[in-house]
C-alpha cells in the first residue's frame, strides 16, 4: 500500500492495521466507500476477507450459510438465563409440534384432567432418577408455566436433564404413568445419489499446530497429496471441492496444565501462522470451512464466534476459506445441489464419555451412539453442564434442521457412521499422544481423513499415517 493510499484511508476515518498496510489491495476509493457504509473503521485482514468473500459466490461450487453466530454477549444474569432456556425449550417444541401435534397439552392442563385420563404434553426434564428399590424411573418435567413428574416403568437410557421430549401416559393423583416418550430425533433426509460430477468432502480436525507432537509429517504428505502428488486414491484429491476442519487449529497457550512443556511455539499468533503455511499450500479452488475449538484463542464457553482477526490474522489471507463459528450449519452447493452441514467442534462429546459408564471406553461405537443421541435429542449439548455455554437469547446449540451430515472432532478418534440418512463424522487429529491422554489412557486416531462422495453420499476414512496413503479400516459404517 502506497502512502498516499494508506492517507486516504485515514483521512476517511479508517484505521490500517499495520499487518496488511504493505500488502497491494487494489481499488482504495471503492474499499473505502464500502468500508464508510458498513460503518468499519479498522481495516484488517478479516475486514478485507469479508470484502471479497469469493469463497461465498465462486462459480460452480460455494457455501451457503445457513446459521453463524455472529457475536454478542450477555450478561449472564438470571433473566438471561430465563431467556436461553426459554429459547431452547420453544425451538424444540416446535420441532415436536410439527412432528406429532394432536392431543397436546400443558402441564397446567394435565394437571386438571381427573385421574386416569389420558395425557400428552411437552415439557422439559428437569431431573431423572431411577428407584433404587423398584426400578422405575421418575422424571421431573416443567413448561414454561408449570412442573409436574412422571413415572415409568421402563429404563430408557437416552433420557437425560434438559432435553425436551413428548410424554404420553395416564394422570394420576400426582404424577403421569408414563406410556410412551417421543424424542424430536432427526428428520430421514433423502439419501438418493446428487445429479452432480463426482465430488469430495475432506475432514480434518485437531491439527494442534504449535505442539511438539504435531503430526508434521503425515500433514506434509497430505499437502502433497492434495496437490495430486501421491498416486494413491489420486482421483479423490483431484475432485475435493470442500475441506472442513472442525476446530482445535492449533494446541493454544495454557490450556492444560504445564502445556508449555509440549510445544515448541509458544505465541499463539505465530501458531496460527504455521497453520496459514499449510493451508496456503492447498489448491485455491477447494473451499476450506474453518472453525474453532477449545484449544483455540477465543472463548470456552459455546457458542465460540469464527476465528479472531488478531490471533488468526494470517489465515485471513487465504481467499478460499470460510471462517465461521463453532458450531454452525451451511450447504455446500455443487452445481445447484445443496448438502447439508452440520459443523460442531464436538466439547460435550466427552461430558458423555466420562458420565455414561457404556461409553466410558469411547469406542468408534460409543462416540457414534453419543453423536445420535445428539441428533434424536435435536441438540449439541442437551444436558445442561456437558459443555459451557453463553446464555444467549438464542440457542445456537440447538439442531433446528436435519443435517445431510453431521461433523465433530475433539475426542482425537475417528469415524464414519450414520444414523437414519444423516452421515456422522468425527474427523481424527493431527497431533500425537499427549501427555495429558497418556494419563487418561486416551490413545489418538493420528492423520485419519474421512471423506465424503457428494453426488453418492458415499463415505470412506483414508490414513495419512504410514508410508503409503490407504484406506483405514478401523471407522465403523452403520
Ligand atoms: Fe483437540
Ligand atoms: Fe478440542
Amino acid at each position: 500500500m502506497q502512502e498516499e493510499e494508506l492517507s486516504k484511508f485515514f483521512s476517511n476515518g479508517i484505521l490500517v492495521d499495520a499487518a496488511i498496510q504493505s500488502a497491494k489491495i487494489g481499488n482504495v476509493d471503492e474499499i473505502i466507500k464500502t468500508l464508510r457504509e458498513k460503518n468499519v473503521t479498522f481495516l484488517d485482514q478479516r475486514a478485507l476477507h469479508d470484502l471479497y468473500p469469493e469463497a461465498y459466490n465462486n462459480s460452480e461450487y460455494s457455501v451457503e450459510i445457513i446459521k453463524n453466530y455472529a457475536g454478542g454477549t450477555s450478561a449472564s444474569k438470571p433473566a438471561d438465563w430465563t431467556a436461553y432456556f426459554n429459547d431452547r425449550f420453544n425451538r424444540i417444541k416446535n420441532l415436536l409440534v410439527n412432528k406429532e401435534s394432536s392431543g397436546l397439552m400443558s402441564i397446567s392442563q394435565a394437571k386438571n384432567m381427573p385421574s386416569g385420563s389420558d395425557v400428552k404434553i411437552i415439557a422439559m426434564v428437569s431431573n431423572v432418577s431411577i428407584s433404587p428399590i423398584k426400578k422405575f424411573m421418575i422424571i421431573d418435567i416443567e413448561d414454561n408455566v408449570s412442573s409436574y413428574r412422571a413415572i415409568s416403568s421402563t429404563i430408557n437410557q437416552d433420557l437425560m436433564q434438559d432435553q425436551v421430549v413428548i410424554i404420553k401416559g395416564k394422570k394420576s393423583k400426582d404424577a403421569i404413568f408414563v406410556n410412551e416418550i417421543t424424542f424430536p430425533d432427526i428428520q430421514v433426509r433423502d439419501g438418493k445419489p446428487l445429479e452432480i460430477e463426482d465430488s469430495y468432502a475432506l475432514f480434518l480436525s485437531d491439527i494442534h499446530v504449535g505442539s511438539k507432537l504435531f503430526a508434521k509429517e503425515p500433514i506434509e504428505k497430505f499437502i502433497k497429496w492434495i496437490n495430486g502428488e501421491i498416486e494413491e486414491y489420486m482421483e479423490i484429491a483431484k475432485l475435493t471441492k470442500f475441506i472442513i476442519i472442525t476446530g482445535d487449529l492449533v494446541d493454544g497457550i495454557g490450556v492444560y496444565p504445564d502445556q508449555e512443556k509440549e510445544l515448541n511455539i509458544t505465541d499463539l499468533k505465530e501458531q496460527y501462522s504455521a497453520l496459514y503455511s499449510f493451508l496456503d499450500r492447498i489448491p485455491k479452488h477447494i473451499k476450506i470451512l474453518i472453525s474453532q475449538g477449545n484449544h483455540d484463542a477465543t472463548h470456552i464457553a459455546e457458542p465460540q464466534p469464527r476465528l479472531d482477526a488478531f490471533f488468526g490474522g494470517d489465515l485471513y489471507k487465504l481467499e478460499n476459506a470460510v471462517f465461521l463459528s463453532n458450531p454452525y450449519q451451511v450447504n455446500l452447493v455443487v452445481s445447484g445441489h445443496k448438502t447439508n452441514l452440520l459443523g460442531y467442534h464436538g466439547f460435550s462429546i466427552t461430558y458423555y464419555v466420562n458420565t455414561i459408564s457404556k461409553y466410558n471406553k469411547m469406542t468408534t461405537e460409543d462416540v457414534a451412539a453419543i453423536m445420535k443421541l445428539q441428533l434424536k435429542s435435536r441438540h449439541l449439548a442437551p444436558t445442561h453442564g456437558s459443555t459451557q455455554v453463553i446464555p444467549l437469547t438464542q440457542d445456537y446449540l440447538v439442531i433446528d434442521e436435519t443435517p445431510d451430515i453431521y461433523a465433530a472432532g475433539h475426542i482425537h478418534k475417528t469415524l464414519v457412521s450414520k444414523y437414519k440418512e444423516t452421515i456422522l463424522i468425527n474427523a481424527s487429529c493431527w497431533q500425537h499422544q499427549t501427555s495429558y491422554q497418556k494419563k487418561y489412557g486416551v490413545d489418538p486416531e493420528v492423520a485419519k481423513v474421512p471423506v465424503v462422495n457428494l453426488k453418492t453420499k458415499e463415505s470412506q476414512i483414508l490414513d495419512f499415517l504410514g508410508e503409503k496413503v490407504q484406506i483405514y479400516r478401523k471407522g465403523i459404517k452403520a
